[in-house]
C-alpha cells in the first residue's frame, strides 16, 4: 500500500512547514520562508547556507534561490558544515566549504589541508590559496597578569595560508606569538573560556574568527575576545595596527564601537585609507555594547588613525545575537546579512535605508555560522530524479521530476512511451516549477525518458534509464522507480 505511506509521508511533511518535495525521499531539507521580498530590488543570484542543530531535518549544506526555492540538498545525513560558498581555484569556479568529517567523492571542494585547521574561516585567495583558522593549540603560559596562575594554559588560534592543490602551507600566525594577553575582555571566572588552570581548561583569550587578505599583502583578522580587528604584516607577522579593544591606534567617532564582532572584510584600499565591513555581535552573553546587532561599514582614515561610520545595518526587529553572523557587500552594491545564531538573513540597500529581503529558516532552532549570496552555475555529476505513478495502467500519468543541485535547468521534456526500449515520442516541454516540477498527462504512460533542457533549449542531462510508471497500489515498483531515477 504504497500510497498510504505516501500520503502519509505529505501529510507529515506539511505539518513540519517541510518543503513539499512530493517523493524524493532521500531529501529531508528545511525550508527558507521569505517574509518579505521587494520586486526589483533583491539581488538576483543564490543563497548558500548551512543550518545545524536543526530538529526536524538533516544538518548541513543548502542553496536556495533569491526567492528561497530550495536548489541544492547536500546535506548527507547530519554533518557540521561552515563557510558553503562559490570559490575560484585556478581559473575555475568551484564549491567551497569545510567540514568536519569527510566522507567520499562530491562535485565540490572541500578544503581539508594545514595544520589544525578549524571553521571559523575559509577564504580563498588569489585564485588557489586558502586562508584557514587554526585553532586548538595548548600552549603554557603564565597567566598571573590577569589573575590567573603562573603555570597555566592559553588555547593559542591564529592562521595559515595554504596553497590549496599542493597543501603547502606559505605563511602561519599564531596570536600568542604577537599579541598580549592582557588584551582580552574575557575573565578568567567566566569559565566558559576556561580558566588557565590545566591543559583541558586552556583560556580561550584570542578567538579568532576571520581572515581576509590585502592588495599589498597583509592580513586584516578579527579577534572575538580582544574586541579587536588587527593588521598583520604578510612580511613577518607583527601587529601593523590595531583597530579597537584596549590598545586601539585608531580613534573612534562618538558612539561607535564594536564588540565580540565577526567576519571583517576589506571592501576598499586606498593609498592613505581603507573601508571594511563587519558584523558587529554588540553581545558576547554577558556584555552588551549596542542595543542591537548590526552590519557595520568602517572608514579608516590611516593618517589621521581615525575610524568614522560609512553605514549601519539593522533589522527591524532589532536582533541582538551573541555569536556568529556574516556582512556581504553584493557587487550591485546591496548588502547580504546573516544574523548568527539566528535562522534570520536580510537584504539592504547601500544606503541601509531599506531591507529589501528578509527570510528565515521555517525551522526556528537551526542556525549557521555565515551565509553567503552569489551567482553559481553547476550541473551536477547526478541525473534527474524522477518518479511516475498511475492511478491504474489505463488512467493519468504523473511525473515528479527534480534534479538535486542543477542550476541551468529551464524545463524538462518528456518522452513517453509503453514499451522500455521502442516507440518513445515527445510529450512536450513543461516549464521548471521549482525545485520539483509537477507533469501530469490523462493518458497513461508505462516508460518514460526525462531531459532536462537550459534556458536555450539545449539538452543538459537525461534520466540515467527510462523510467517505469508505477500503479500507486504496487510498493514495490514504486519504491524501485524512485531508485531508477536517482542512481
Ligand atoms: C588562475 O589560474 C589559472 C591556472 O593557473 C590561470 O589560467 C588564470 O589565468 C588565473 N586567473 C587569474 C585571475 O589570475
Ligand atoms: C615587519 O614587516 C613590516 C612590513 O610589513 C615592517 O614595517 C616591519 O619593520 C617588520 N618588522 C620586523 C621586526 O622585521
Ligand atoms: C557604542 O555604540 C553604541 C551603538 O551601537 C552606542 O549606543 C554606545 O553609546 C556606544 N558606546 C560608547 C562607549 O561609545
Ligand atoms: C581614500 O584614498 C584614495 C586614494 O587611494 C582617495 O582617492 C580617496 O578619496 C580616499 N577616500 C577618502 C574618503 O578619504
Ligand atoms: C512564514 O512566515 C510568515 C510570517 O512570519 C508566517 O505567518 C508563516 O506561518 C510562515 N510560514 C511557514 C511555513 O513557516
Ligand atoms: C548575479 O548576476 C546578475 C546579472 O549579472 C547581477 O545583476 C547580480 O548582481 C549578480 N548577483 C550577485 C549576488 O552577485
Ligand atoms: C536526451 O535524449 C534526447 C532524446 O533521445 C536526445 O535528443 C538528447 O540528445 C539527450 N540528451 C543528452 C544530454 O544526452
Amino acid at each position: 500500500m504504497a500510497f498510504i505511506g505516501i500520503g502519509q509521508l505529505l501529510l507529515f511533511w506539511m505539518s513540519t512547514s517541510r518543503h513539499v518535495l512530493g517523493l524524493r525521499p532521500d531529501i529531508c531539507a528545511p525550508a527558507l520562508n521569505v517574509t518579505h521580498y521587494e520586486d526589483g530590488h533583491v539581488t538576483p543570484g543564490y543563497i548558500f547556507i548551512t543550518p545545524y542543530e536543526v530538529t526536524a531535518f538533516n544538518d548541513g549544506p543548502y542553496i536556495y534561490t533569491h526567492s528561497g526555492e530550495l536548489v541544492w540538498a547536500g546535506a548527507v545525513g547530519n554533518e557540521l558544515v561552515h563557510n558553503l560558498h562559490p570559490c575560484h581555484i585556478g581559473g575555475h569556479e568551484k564549491l567551497c566549504r569545510q567540514l568536519y568529517t569527510a566522507d567520499g567523492e562530491r562535485d565540490y571542494i572541500e578544503i581539508v589541508g594545514g595544520k589544525e585547521p578549524d571553521l571559523h574561516e575559509l577564504n580563498v585567495v588569489n585564485n588557489g590559496t586558502a586562508i584557514l583558522t587554526t585553532w586548538l593549540i595548548t600552549r603554557p603560559c603564565d597567566l598571573s597578569s590577569v589573575g590567573g596562575p603562573e603555570n597555566g594554559y592559553l588555547m593559542s588560534v591564529g592562521f595559515q595560508e595554504i596553497d590549496v592543490e599542493t597543501q603547502t602551507v606559505n605563511f602561519m600566525w599564531d596570536a600568542a606569538d604577537h599579541v598580549q594577553i592582557e588584551e582580552s575582555y574575557i575573565e578568567l571566572t567566566w569559565k566558559r573560556w576556561g580558566n588557565g588552570i590545566s591543559p583541558e581548561t586552556r583560556w580561550d583569550f584570542f578567538h579568532i574568527n576571520s581572515v581576509d587578505k590585502s592588495q599589498s599583502g597583509d592580513y586584516l583578522i578579527s579577534s572575538r575576545h580582544t574586541r579587536t580587528i588587527y593588521m598583520i604584516s604578510g612580511q613577518n607577522g607583527t601587529v601593523l595596527w590595531r583597530l579597537g579593544g584596549k590598545r586601539s591606534d585608531f580613534t573612534f567617532e562618538p558612539g561607535l564601537n564594536f564588540s565580540s564582532q565577526h567576519h571583517a572584510r576589506l571592501q576598499v584600499e586606498g593609498n592613505d585609507n581603507f573601508t571594511i565591513s563587519l558584523f558587529d555581535n554588540g553581545f558576547d552573553g554577558e556584555h552588551q555594547t549596542a542595543l542591537s546587532s548590526s552590519g557595520l561599514v568602517l572608514h579608516l582614515d590611516m593618517q589621521a588613525m581615525h575610524a568614522s561610520l560609512v553605514r549601519r545595518y539593522i533589522t527591524p526587529d532589532g536582533i541582538l545575537t551573541s555569536k556568529e553572523g556574516s556582512v556581504q557587500s553584493l557587487e550591485n552594491g546591496n548588502v547580504f546579512i546573516y544574523w548568527g545564531g539566528t535562522p534570520f538573513l536580510s537584504e539592504h540597500t547601500l544606503d541601509g535605508s531599506r531591507v529589501v529581503f528578509e527570510a528565515r529558516l521555517t525551522d526556528p532552532t537551526g542556525y549557521w555560522y555565515r551565509g553567503w549570496k552569489a551567482n553559481f552555475t553547476t550541473a551536477p555529476t547526478t541525473s534527474p530524479g524522477v518518479y511516475a505513478v498511475s492511478e491504474s495502467n489505463s488512467g493519468r500519468t504523473t511525473w515528479f521530476v527534480s534534479w538535486n543541485g542543477a542550476t541551468e535547468v529551464q524545463g524538462w521534456r518528456v518522452y513517453a512511451s509503453q514499451e522500455e526500449w521502442n516507440g518513445y515520442e515527445l510529450i512536450g516541454y513543461f516549464e521548471k516549477n521549482g525545485f520539483e516540477t509537477t507533469i501530469g498527462r490523462e493518458d497513461f504512460y508505462a516508460w518514460a525518458i526525462i531531459e532536462a533542457v537550459d534556458g536555450t533549449g539545449l539538452s543538459i542531462r537525461n534520466s540515467s534509464a527510462p523510467i517505469s510508471t508505477s500503479c500507486q497500489r504496487s510498493n514495490r515498483d514504486a519504491e524501485q522507480s524512485v531508485l531508477d531515477g536517482l542512481n
